[in-house]
């Protein structure tokens, strides 16, 4: 069912410190910041040649990644995300195999104009996984 990982998301408490880390530390190519007000975070992309990074700033008090950077207030690996090819088959065998959808089991429309779902990072070993239609 998992095709490509098609990126692989790190919080960041401050994006611009992980803007210079990544592109004059690491030499990586990376975008300039993109507001994304509908998903609470403002985000760089990190081109790599096998796949992307996606640095994500909380945007606002209520934005989704807040907690989680409560609680690694340095920032962390937040979710890593796999392309699958049809989304409502992969949910369909996902509830069938026992594992939880995180929110409505409707697919939104994630940061890339495409249908994702998120899964319970406790069925999957701590991590919280996104599931992006392509
Ligand atoms: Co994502």
């Amino acid at each position: 069912m998992l095709g490509r990982v098609n990126h692989i998301a790190i919080a960041v408490p401050d994006l611009a410190a992980a803007v210079t880390a990544y592109r004059d530390t690491l030499g990586a190519s990376v975008s300039a910041p993109q507001v994304l007000s509908e998903h609470g975070v403002t985000v760089v992309f990190v081109e790599l040649p096998n796949t992307k990074l996606e640095l994500l700033e909380p945007l606002g008090p209520d934005s989704p990644i807040a907690a989680f950077l409560q609680k690694n207030p340095s920032g962390g690996m937040h979710h890593i995300c796999y392309e699958v090819s049809d989304i409502l088959a992969a949910r369909e065998h996902l509830i069938q195999a026992g594992a939880r959808v995180l929110g409505s089991p409707d697919p939104k429309i994630g940061a890339h104009g495409k249908p994702v779902l998120f899964l319970h990072p406790k069925d999957f070993f701590g991590t919280l996984i996104e599931i992006e239609q392509v």
